[in-house]
């Protein structure tokens, strides 16, 4: 493989770089990271596109090629490239690999009616992996320089946005502590990389689903001092087993539950929000304020905007816990339960199994204000609005 960094139309190269690869000619913008020229090296296999019929089930698909770059304490981050999508090579000690020095994000490109690929809300996923890498003792970086080193990787593999009715190339930066020692302590040497991934539509292009979820008093997905607002691999290994034990009890989620009184703070890996008549029998959609406990999800926040924006239904940021859902559901006041994330938008629910009892909640039935969410998300997503338009990015 050739390593194309040169340019060979001198009169585009205040602006653009353009570069001959063996089978396309592409234009990548120029651009920097930590202050050096971020290279390109183009694939010389394409690996075939995926066929139509394929599900594009979530991450299993990679793209052609990966960005990456290397850091080391006292020389900062170096050889900033976009290359072939390839193994990692790491030492056996590697401090990723036995005390999960890890932290990542995971953010979309949506390829719109019109082609035009657009990226939903980058800065506030920079902002989150910022912060993630400050709470690992990870090293920190120019959150608009790797928002646009993602961009040169999304034109690199452009084409491996699907042009598919509500899919996506689901962007999926990480960052790992690397140096070979087995000491429990600060990374000295790390990697930042990220892959695409084409996925399918979470809804199958049909309607929702509503799922039911698990509420399990023994399981703490976050607590107080703890790091759950970061977004730490190991926040998420502990899940699994859990994940699994919902499973066994006819459940897709958990619904993870804090404190003697059971407060709700997420669902799986979404945030979570209810829509109910409280009980002074004004409706509200209320979601647990961000704490220590809860991760700020992007689609949390913009959820929140958007249905404030609508001004007819207000939303509270405020505790809630299973004696008021089950209160709410008794007294018939109880109108919709959702979760909302980066995957599916919103996940509509439809019972809690809780101390052996499913509590049925009406979602699809008493609150529209989920479908509407969702539809004016996608359409903000797809660029079939401009309200919102701020919150999208060409690529
Ligand atoms: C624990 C957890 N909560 C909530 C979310 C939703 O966040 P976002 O809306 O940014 O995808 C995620 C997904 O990243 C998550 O892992």
């Amino acid at each position: 493989m050739t390593s194309l960094t040169s340019s060979f139309l001198p009169a585009l190269r205040s602006r653009f770089k353009v570069f001959l690869s063996p089978h396309l000619l592409r234009t990548v913008r120029e651009i920097s990271f930590s202050g050096q020229e971020v290279t390109t090296e183009y694939t010389t296999k394409p690996k075939p596109r995926p066929a139509p019929d394929n599900p594009l089930t979530f991450g299993t698909v990679t793209t052609d090629h990966m960005f990456i770059t290397n850091w080391k304490l006292g020389q900062g981050w170096k050889n900033p490239r976009i290359v072939p999508y390839q193994p990692l090579q790491l030492d056996p000690t590697a401090k990723v690999l036995h005390y999960a020095i890890e932290v990542f994000e995971g953010m979309k490109a949506y390829l719109g009616d019109d082609k035009e690929l657009r990226m939903f809300r980058p800065m506030k996923n920079m902002d989150r992996l910022h912060k993630s890498a400050i709470r690992a003792t990870l090293p920190v970086f120019d959150k608009t320089e790797l928002k646009e080193c993602l961009k040169a990787l999304l034109e690199v593999d452009r084409d491996w946005a699907p042009d598919r009715k509500e899919c996506s190339l689901y962007i999926r930066p990480t960052i790992i502590g690397v140096d070979a020692s087995l000491g429990v302590n600060v990374a000295t040497e790390a990697l930042l990389y990220t892959i695409l991934c084409p996925v399918g539509s979470y809804y199958g292009g049909g309607s929702f689903e509503a799922v039911s979820l698990y509420a399990d008093e023994k399981a703490v997905r976050a607590w107080p001092g703890g790091a759950g607002s970061s977004k730490l691999g190991a926040n998420y290994a502990p899940t699994v087993a859990r994940q699994v034990e919902a499973a066994e009890n006819g459940c897709v989620q958990v619904l993870w539950l804090f404190g003697d009184d059971h407060e709700l703070t997420e669902v799986g890996t979404m945030n979570i929000f209810a829509f109910w008549e409280n009980q002074r029998g004004e409706r509200e959609v209320i979601t647990p304020p961000l704490s220590d406990i809860i991760l700020p999800g992007v689609t949390r926040d913009s959820v929140i905007q958007l249905i404030r924006s609508w001004g007819d239904v207000p939303v509270v940021e405020r505790t809630f816990t299973m004696q008021d859902v089950m209160t709410a559901v008794n007294e018939n006041r109880m109108l919709g339960l959702f979760g909302t994330g980066t995957a599916c938008v919103v996940s509509p629910v439809k019972d809690i199994l809780y101390r052996g009892e499913r509590i049925a909640i009406p979602t699809l039935e008493r609150a529209p204000v989920v479908t509407k969410v969702y539809k004016n998300l996608t359409d903000i997503h797809y660029g079939r609005t401009r309200a919102f338009s701020e919150w999208v990015e060409l690529v």
